[in-house]
């Protein structure tokens, strides 16, 4: 059976500055364009970062990624960012609706769906997040919770596009916590007939990430699991060995 290419982000979230950039940056290049992946990497640094990092990565197999845009392309929004602006400074990709984003801020599943669909007006690739807080998995609502999320974060303009979807349970990011590798089964297969049913088959080729506490040690065994097209990590993409060896791994 034909294996798709995973997928592997790093989210850096609020971390890095120019010289923790060149540095992992610097030995991601080397380490891969000694041994090309076998996989897509792509690094979402803090958007102060975009432009430093598609200079840096010209010519290696690494994308660029931005963590988080508006809907609006312009205007009196201080402080905001558009995926035009992440596009213009050279990111391929953007994350949206990750939990700490729905959590600290408020964004609910229509506003994550704009924002994917700012994404693909301006050329961007949405990394689209869901994921059941541990009140929720506990309740019994896990599946229930991803897929509403799923059915409506996901804008119709995504169809035929590059774009993935991202399963993070809230409970699993930054703890060292991960579900079993049945639960995160039951829960990808769940986003698949979701999307399925939202967008069509012609959804099908489009990946779902795992994302929370993946690391060199429990990467290998989560993407080998059915419906796993990649992982999106956190905590141990800040380190150019750690996230290596989970590059490794796909
Ligand atoms: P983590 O974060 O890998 O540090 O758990 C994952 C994420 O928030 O995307």
């Amino acid at each position: 059976m034909k294996q798709s290419v995973k997928l592997i982000a790093g989210n850096w979230k609020m971390n890095g500055l120019a010289a923790d950039l060149d540095a992992v940056i610097g030995e991601l290049t080397l380490a891969l364009q000694a041994e090309p992946p076998s996989c897509r990497v792509a690094v979402c640094p803090p958007s102060t970062l975009i432009s430093r990092l598609a200079g840096a990565v010209r010519g290696c197999p690494i994308e660029v990624g931005g963590q988080d845009c508006r809907a609006e392309a312009h205007g009196a929004y201080t402080g905001g960012v558009s995926a035009e602006m992440l596009k213009d400074a050279g990111a391929g990709l953007v994350i949206v609706g990750h939990s700490e984003r729905r959590q600290e801020f408020g964004e609910t599943d229509l506003l994550v769906s704009a924002k994917a669909e700012a994404a693909i007006r301006a050329g961007l690739a949405p990394i689209v997040c869901v994921g059941e807080t541990v009140e929720q998995r506990e309740a019994g609502r896990a599946v229930e919770v991803v897929r509403d999320q799923v059915m409506n974060s996901l804008p119709k303009a995504v169809v035929g596009r590059d774009f993935a979807v991202a399963y993070e349970p809230v409970w699993a990011i930054g703890t060292g916590l991960t579900p079993t590798l049945a639960q995160i089964e039951e829960v990808h297969r769940a986003v698949r007939a979701a999307m399925i049913e939202r967008l069509g088959l012609a959804s099908a080729p489009a990946p779902i990430l795992y994302g929370g506490s993946v690391k060199p040690d429990n990467a290998r065994a989560i993407l080998a699991v059915p419906e796993v097209g990649g992982a999106l990590v956190g905590g141990a993409s800040l380190k150019a060995a750690d996230f290596l060896g989970i590059i490794r791994a796909a």
